[in-house]
C-alpha cells in the first residue's frame, strides 16, 4: 500500500533549499527524482515502511538525485567536461544528467561494476565509461592525477552530494505530517554513508525553525566484506575473506573525516551501523524481495535470472535482522530505504574503453581533446 509519493522531483520540489550555486541551472538538469514511501506487512510486531528511491528515479537509484545538483553547479560555473569514478549507480547517473546538459563526461569503474552499467547510456554524445582493473583507491588516484593534469572538475564533489541527499529530510518531515506517521528508526546499506549524513543534514536544518521536530534512529546497514563504518562505531571484526555480496557498497576505507560524520549522526539520533553476514543476507533476501514485491515495489532481474542490484535489499535484510537481534524492539516504526534495485534490466555492457591504471590520464586526455602536459604522464 502507497502511503505518499512525491511522483515528479523532490530535487525540484525542494530547490528552494538549496544555495543559489545548485538552484539557478536546476530546471535545465532534473528529469524525474521522484520517491515514495509504502507500507510493508509488519515484522515480529515491528511495523515497517519503505522509501523507494529507486522506482521513480531516471536510472533508478537514489544517484539521481545528486547528479542533477552537482550538474547544475557545473553548468552555473561553466564546466563543459567533468570527470567521476563510480562503482555503477553514481556512474549511470553521472552519464545520464550530464548528456542531458550537454556536458561532456569520462567517467572510470572498476570491471566488477561493469554489470552496473547501463549501455544505453554509453551510447550518448560526450559520455565515455573507461573500465579501469585496479583497485578503488588506485582509481582515486589516477582520477585525481587526471583532474589536476587536465584541469578538469571531479563530479560530484561532497557538498552537493550532502545537499542533494538532506532534500530527503524535507520529503520525510512532509510524507510523516500528510501519512500522520512518525518513523522510530531510519534504516539505509552505506558505502560512503553520503545518503544519511545528507539526510541529518536536512534535519538539523529543519530543527533550526523547529526545535521540537521527532527525527529517527539511523541504522546504516553494511555487508560482511566491506564494513569500515560498523568497525569503527562497534568494533566488528571485518571478514575481508568473505565473497562481497554488493559491489556498490564498495568503501573499504572511508578516511578520518566520514567516520567522524557517521560517529556524530549516529550520536546525535541514537543509531549505529551493524553487519548483516553473508549466511544471513543469503536467509532473508527472498522474503525482502517477496515484501517488496507484494506491496508493489519491483526488484529488477537480470536475463541471467540475478537480481540486478543489492543495496536496497540489504537495507530491508539489515532491517529484519535488527529485529531478530532485538535492536529494533516490538512497538517501533521503521523506514528502511530502498535505494536502488528498480531500475531497468539491461543486457551486460561490453567496455567502451579499458585502460591500465597508469594510462588513464593519457586516455581521458584524448577523449577530451585536451593535451597532456608532459609532467602529468605518470599518474
Ligand atoms: C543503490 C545504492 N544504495 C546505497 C548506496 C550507499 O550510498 P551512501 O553510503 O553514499 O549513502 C549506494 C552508493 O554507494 C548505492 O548506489
Amino acid at each position: 500500500m502507497e502511503i505518499y509519493r512525491e511522483d515528479t522531483s523532490v530535487v525540484a520540489r525542494y530547490a528552494d533549499r538549496l544555495s543559489d550555486v545548485y538552484r539557478r541551472h536546476l530546471q535545465c538538469t532534473t528529469l524525474r527524482e521522484g520517491a515514495h514511501v509504502v507500507a510493508l506487512p509488519a515484522y515480529r510486531g515491528v511495523a515497517l515502511d519503505v522509501l523507494d528511491l529507486s522506482s521513480l528515479g531516471t536510472t533508478g537509484t537514489f544517484k539521481d538525485w545528486l547528479a542533477a545538483v552537482a550538474i547544475a553547479e557545473c553548468l552555473a560555473h561553466g564546466h563543459r567536461t567533468v570527470l567521476a569514478q563510480s562503482s555503477g549507480n553514481t556512474a549511470n547517473a553521472v552519464a545520464r544528467y550530464a548528456a542531458h546538459a550537454g556536458i561532456r563526461c569520462v567517467i572510470l569503474y572498476p570491471p566488477a561494476s561493469r554489470r552496473r552499467i547501463l549501455p544505453h547510456l554509453a551510447e550518448a554524445p560526450g559520455v565515455h565509461f573507461v573500465e579501469v582493473d585496479a583497485p578503488e583507491e588506485r582509481i582515486k588516484q589516477v582520477l585525481a592525477a587526471a583532474s589536476a593534469a587536465l584541469d578538469l572538475p571531479v563530479v560530484p564533489p561532497l557538498e552537493a552530494q550532502l545537499e542533494a541527499n538532506k532534500l530527503r529530510a524535507y520529503l520525510l518531515r512532509d510524507a510523516a505530517l500528510a501519512s500522520g506517521r512518525q518513523w522510530d528508526w531510519h534504516v539505509q546499506a552505506v558505502s560512503s554513508g553520503f545518503g544519511p549524513m545528507g539526510l541529518y543534514r536536512g534535519f538539523r536544518e529543519i530543527r533550526q525553525d523547529d526545535p521540537g521536530m521527532p527525527w529517527p534512529r539511523f541504522l546504516g546497514v553494511q555487508q560482511e566484506a566491506i564494513a569500515p563504518y560498523a568497525a569503527a562505531l562497534t568494533g566488528t571484526a571485518v571478514n575481508e575473506e568473505a565473497p562481497m555480496i554488493e559491489p556498490t557498497l564498495f568503501r573499504r576505507a572511508p578516511g578520518p573525516d566520514l567516520l567522524a560524520r557517521m560517529q556524530s549522526l549516529c550520536t546525535d539520533s541514537g543509531g549505529t551501523v551493524r553487519v548483516v553476514s553473508n549466511g544471513r543476507y543469503h536467509a532473508l533476501e527472498a522474503k525482502a524481495i517477496a515484501d517488496l514485491t507484494s506491496a508493489g515495489v519491483r526488484v529488477t532481474h537480470d536475463a541471467d535470472g540475478q537480481v540486478r542490484e543489492r543495496a536496497g535489499l540489504y537495507s530491508l535484510a539489515g532491517t529484519y535482522d535488527a529485529v531478530d537481534g532485538g535492536l529494533i524492539e516490538e512497538g517501533a516504526r521503521v523506514l528502511a530505504a530502498y535505494t536502488g534495485g528498480s531500475g531497468p534490466g539491461a543486457p551486460l555492457f561490453e567496455p567502451e574503453h579499458r585502460a591500465r591504471a597508469q594510462d588513464v590520464v593519457g586516455l581521458v586526455a584524448a577523449l577530451t581533446g585536451l593535451r597532456r602536459p608532459a609532467a602529468a604522464s605518470q599518474a
